[in-house]
Formats: C-alpha cells, sequence, structure tokens
C-alpha cells in the first residue's frame, strides 16, 4: 500500500500495485541493465576486495574523466561529502557557514556536526537556489564557507557568487547531490568551487542501489586530506594524524555505479524530454505560469514574483537544467488536496520540504524565527514534484500533466 506520508524508503518500494505512477522508481532501470550490474556484482564478488578498491578507484577516474575535473574522492554519501569538503577546509566551533534556508537538511547538518554554525539566507524564487545579494549580506569575520546548493537539478548563479565569495576570500563549497550534469557555461556544476559534492543515493541523476557519494575537487592538498579523512584521518595505516571517519564508499557500489555512468547523458535528455512534455502542456492551461517571473538570483529586490495561477512549473534561469525534480508551485490552499487527489488518481508526488531548515527544531537554538525567510517557508507551502524520472514513457507524463490539469479544475 502506498503512504501518501511515509519515510523515503516506503516511497521507493515498487511493491505498491495502486500508484500507476509512482514519484520514483528504478525498476526498468535495473531491468534494461541487469546484465551489465549482474556482471559488476559478480566481479566484485570474485575480486574479494569489498571496500575502497580497484572499482572505486576506477569510478573515481571515470567520475573526474566525466566531468573534466583533476581530482575525485569516493566517499560513503552526499550528506558525507558535505562534512568532509567542511572539515577539509578547517571549518570548526566558531565558525560560520552560509547555507540556503530551503534545501535537503544534510547541507546545513554537515555544519552543524562539525560544531559550526549554519548561518542561512532566503532562497531565489526563480530557481530555489541562492539569492547572491543575502549571501553578500551575511557574510561576517566569521564565515569560514559558503554553501552553493544546486537544488533540484539546476545550478546556482555561481559567476556573480564567487566573484563575492573571492573578494571575500571565503572558499564555496557546491552541494551538487540533485544536480549532476547540470552546467554553467561550458562548466558542469561542482567544478566551480573549491569542492564539488555528489551523491549517489537512488533517486539522484546518477543513483547507486544504496548509499555513495563523491567529492571533486582541482587541488591537490585538499584532495590528499580528504582521502586522509575518509580513512580515520590516516595516511599511513594505523598512525592517525587527525580525527576522521569511516567514510569509505564500497566496491559493490562502485561498480554498479560503473555500470550506469556511461548511461547518464542519455537520462539526463530522458528527463529534460519529459520536463518538456510538461512544460508543453502545462503551457495551454491559461491559469498557469511563469509568465510574470524574472531570474532574481542576482538581485536585491527578490519580493518581485508571485504566483499569479495555480501551477507554477519550474524557471529555468541562468544555468542548464537537469530536472532531478520537476518542481511546480501550488497556491497553499490548493496544494494538499491536489496531492490528495492525484495520489487517489494513482499519481506518486512528493513535497520538498515540508518545513525550511531555519524552523526546524534542532536548529531552534540558533534564534531564527518563522517569517525570517519569506521566500523558504513560501516555497514549503507551496511546491509540488511530479514524476520525472528518465523511464517514465512519454503518455505517462501527458497522463500525469493532464490529471494535474483536471484535478486543479476541480478543486
Ligand atoms: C541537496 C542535497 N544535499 C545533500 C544530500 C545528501 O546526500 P545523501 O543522501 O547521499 O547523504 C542530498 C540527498 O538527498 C541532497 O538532496
Amino acid at each position: 500500500m502506498y503512504r501518501l506520508k511515509g519515510p523515503k524508503f516506503q516511497e521507493l518500494v515498487d511493491t505498491n500495485d495502486f500508484v500507476k505512477i509512482p514519484i520514483f522508481s528504478l525498476k526498468k532501470q535495473h531491468e534494461t541493465l541487469k546484465g551489465q550490474l549482474t556482471d559488476a556484482f559478480e566481479r566484485v564478488m570474485a575480486s574479494g576486495c569489498f571496500v575502497l578498491g580497484p572499482e572505486v578507484e576506477a569510478l573515481e577516474n571515470e567520475f573526474r574523466g566525466f566531468l573534466g575535473t583533476k581530482y575525485a574522492v569516493g566517499v560513503s554519501s552526499g550528506s558525507d561529502a558535505l562534512l568532509l569538503a567542511l572539515q577539509a577546509l578547517g571549518v570548526g566551533p566558531g565558525d560560520e557557514v552560509i547555507v540556503p534556508a530551503y534545501t535537503f537538511f544534510a547541507s546545513a547538518g554537515s555544519v552543524s556536526r562539525l560544531g559550526a554554525r549554519p548561518v542561512f539566507v532566503d532562497n531565489a524564487p526563480c530557481c530555489y537556489n541562492l539569492n547572491i545579494s543575502s549571501v553578500a549580506a551575511a557574510i561576517s569575520p566569521k564565515t569560514k564557507a559558503i554553501m552553493a546548493v544546486h537544488l533540484f537539478g539546476q545550478a546556482a548563479d555561481m559567476e556573480p557568487l564567487l566573484k563575492v565569495a573571492n573578494r571575500a576570500g571565503i572558499p564555496v563549497v557546491e552541494d551538487v547531490a540533485q544536480s549532476l550534469g547540470a552546467k554553467v557555461g561550458n562548466q558542469y556544476a561542482g567544478t566551480l568551487g573549491s569542492f564539488g559534492c555528489f551523491s549517489f543515493f537512488p533517486t539522484k541523476n546518477l543513483g547507486a542501489l544504496g548509499e555513495g557519494g563523491m567529492v571533486v575537487t582541482q587541488d591537490l592538498e585538499l584532495a590528499e586530506k580528504l582521502r586522509k579523512l575518509r580513512v580515520h584521518g590516516a595516511k599511513k595505516k594505523y598512525f592517525h594524524e587527525e580525527v576522521g571517519g569511516n567514510f569509505r564508499l564500497h566496491e559493490l557500489q562502485a561498480a554498479f555505479l560503473r555500470a550506469k555512468l556511461p548511461k547518464l547523458d542519455v537520462w539526463l535528455n530522458q528527463r529534460l524530454g519529459n520536463a518538456e512534455t510538461y512544460i508543453s502542456i502545462f503551457s495551454d492551461f491559461k491559469s498557469a505560469g511563469p509568465t510574470s517571473l524574472e531570474c532574481s538570483c542576482n538581485d536585491t529586490l527578490i519580493e518581485k514574483t508571485a504566483i499569479e495561477g495555480d501551477l507554477l512549473w519550474p524557471f529555468r534561469c541562468h544555468s542548464s537544467h537537469t530536472f532531478n525534480q520537476f518542481i511546480n508551485r501550488v497556491p497553499q490552499k490548493k496544494r494538499n488536496a491536489l496531492r490528495e487527489l492525484l495520489h487517489t488518481r494513482g499519481i506518486g508526488t512528493e513535497v520538498y520540504y515540508p518545513r525550511p531548515l531555519h524552523v526546524q527544531e534542532c536548529f531552534q537554538d540558533l534564534g531564527y524565527r518563522e517569517g525570517d525567510f519569506p521566500w523558504a517557508e513560501k516555497f514549503s507551502r507551496e511546491t509540488l514534484a511530479l514524476p520525472i524520472f528518465p523511464e517514465n514513457e512519454k503518455h505517462d507524463i501527458e497522463l500525469v500533466a493532464h490529471e494535474v490539469l483536471r484535478s486543479l479544475k476541480e478543486l
């Protein structure tokens, strides 16, 4: 039985006959790649090496080759990738890291795990990414890093952000968990800051059959530091220069990811095609937009956009969009009802994220209050994700789009 409010993993389990089009599924992808995945499994089983071995090393090389970056370090998850990157920069107690208020928890959790303070800033209404003016205003003498999250598949406005960061001498850590393959000009997101941190959680653009992550950098010294921190701070086994942790990537996951990486470009194109199908159908709906929306990533006046109709589909700003998620905004009074109605019609949806980070219980001691970040709060009340994963057929997406429009008319 599909549970609308169940934890993430329940919605990934494909045992549900009722949901005709789930929000996400790897079932078809794995059927298609069954031969390659089985070969990968058998290779690792026969090798007798299960953690940080030749498969991880080969994946690191292939991944950095894909991105065109110098160094890549395979790690246990995207959350740990962020933690390691911040630790490698020396972030610790007394330091501040600037983080958007509306993002997945790990973007800020990684800061707190190191004893530092996340300093939240509001998101831009165009692409949900960092608003550069807000970042500039939040910089203090304690700022040790800026966390540029590339949310939902679209890269943040890196050029002005790097200008602000470089002027202040502050490193930028890119959280690319959701946006592998997104480009800023000719460069891949993740290759512009001091570190690019990726996740291979199954729902990501490149998903493992379990957990995994990768940190990329252009700096040899930082790469060596990451490699050391990944294994309890020991360059030489059992001789610990500093306190790291167990952040090792498994051979099995690396081998599976190597089987999938050559397909990434095809899958990204399919995601884009699905997004275009939605947008072309939604464009015919008179009560939809983004007609009045303008890019405001680099603008102090962020009050300019409003949802005019009943549906606001993703707005493409200044970078390419990989559509890891297809996020719409629906007026607050209709969002949950639309979700329920789509559920009864066999369509899976998700709310990313129902509570922004500055008002999370675990951050209450930071002193933020409801009302501090209006856009982040508005997004939490209005966003609704629709199925976009690559294995959807065109008619699946058409069906979802028409059901959304039909349901909205009924509400
Ligand atoms: C923006 C963002 N950052 C970090 C992470 C953490 O990645 P992982 O789940 O691999 O730890 C995620 C995963 O959901 C994410 O979406």
